[in-house]
């Protein structure tokens, strides 16, 4: 694999080594429960108490308003769960069109007792129109969800706007900021919502470990119960190696924000200059703002499945559709939801960078896609499709 690399940091990103030395400590000699009242467990309460710290500093947040979760995933169900699920007033959730299925899911799981879903389409440049949103609002809406930056790709959302249009109807909103967090600035008060996610994975932190931000006066009762963990929001013994992982990942995401973002786009950039030297090449939302290290492109005449495939077994990791979905090879949701063909959609893949890669990586996966992206058309392997132009 020396000569491949790891382009699917959407996905999930290797732990920084500062990352892999501070769990260390916690999985061999140090140990505890946290809720333990010996000095075992006031140790590893001490620890979790830090990287919850840690995690508040990065987001601009009181540290006593973070809960710790297992997945982003956990983070998102347990707030729509706690607005919208059993025992809540019956209404309407409105969310895009465009959320990670984590959101989607929930939301719909919650018509079982008795809510509504409604969806806000984005425009054909990956973003939802805060507009859209504001007018789909009404005395029926308990929850608004809108995601920061899409996880396909990459476009950041207004939700300043919407939390604020929300707020004034005093409507909750929640925003799902896993893609988002470690990549660019996110900061609670700025966004104004009541709800956000975080997850260790997407920062180069662990599995196992993520994050849920309640604004403080907002009712929450998680729906994981059981012990008093978590100040009575989360039960479960927290797992204190993932956790402080997740502190040491989002305390060196905070210390170098700026020169991550800058090195992330140097990537992204050269990858789509090289992106543009080849014919039927189309990069979705492009003039749109985006995430720095994220770029999804279709390939004219190409099945992305296929050409993905042919990109694994020479070294190179790309998504050919978000990570969660396995099975069949399937449009993405959030392309189709864009306005993207069928056809179109299933001829694209993401390419995700993280702070691992290098421009000589950028250089040799051009070359093996150009070769790849050549035999497949001259192979005529692949679904018709002519080569539009940009
Ligand atoms: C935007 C977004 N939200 C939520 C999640 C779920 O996070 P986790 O994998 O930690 O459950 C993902 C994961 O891909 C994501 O991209």
């Amino acid at each position: 694999m020396s000569q491949g690399a790891y382009l699917d940091h959407n996905a999930t990103t290797p732990p920084d080594p500062r990352v892999v030395a501070a769990m260390a400590r916690w999985t061999g000699e140090r140990f505890g429960n946290p809720s333990s009242s010996h000095a075992w467990g006031r140790r590893a309460r001490g620890a979790v108490e830090e990287a919850r710290e840690r995690v508040a500093q990065l987001l601009g947040a009181d540290t006593p308003d973070v809960v710790f979760t297992a997945s982003g995933s956990e983070a998102n169900n347990a707030a729509i769960f706690a607005v919208c699920g059993p025992g809540t007033p019956p209404g309407e959730i409105l969310i895009s069109a465009f959320e990670h299925p984590s959101v989607t899911k929930a939301a719909y799981r919650c018509e079982r007792w008795g809510m509504r879903v409604r969806e806000v389409p984005p425009r054909s440049d990956g973003v939802v129109p805060a507009d859209d949103l504001r007018d789909a609002l009404s005395e029926r809406t308990r929850l608004v969800c809108l995601m920061l930056a899409s996880n396909v790709v990459g476009t950041v959302q207004p939700v300043t706007e919407v939390a604020a249009a929300a707020r004034e109807r005093g409507v909750p909103s929640l925003c799902d900021a896993v893609q988002a967090v470690g990549k660019i600035p996110v900061r609670v008060a700025e966004l104004g919502c009541d709800f956000v996610t975080l997850g260790g994975h997407k920062l180069h932190g662990p599995l196992g470990a993520a994050a849920l931000w309640i604004r403080p006066g907002v009712p929450f009762a998680g729906w994981l119960v059981g012990g008093e963990q978590e100040g009575g929001r989360r039960a479960g013994t927290v797992d204190v190696p993932a956790v402080v992982g997740l502190g040491e990942a989002t305390r060196w995401a905070a210390a170098e924000l700026e020169q991550r973002g800058a090195a992330l786009a140097a990537l992204r950039d050269s990858l789509e200059a090289g992106l543009d030297r080849l014919p039927g090449v189309t990069i979705h939302a492009r003039q749109s703002p985006r995430l720095p290290h994220t770029t999804c492109a279709a390939f004219a005449g190409v099945s992305g499945p296929e050409l993905g495939h042919r990109l694994d077994a020479r070294g190179f990791a790309v998504s050919t559709g978000p990570a969660c979905g396995a099975g069949a090879p399937r449009p993405a949701a959030a392309l189709l939801a864009m306005g993207v063909s069928p056809e179109v959609a299933l001829s694209s893949l993401r390419i995700s960078f993280g702070m691992t890669n290098t421009r000589q990586e950028v250089t040799r996966f051009l070359g093996v896609l150009a070769e790849e992206i050549a035999s497949l058309r001259g192979a005529g392997a692949t679904p018709a499709g002519t080569l539009p132009g940009r």
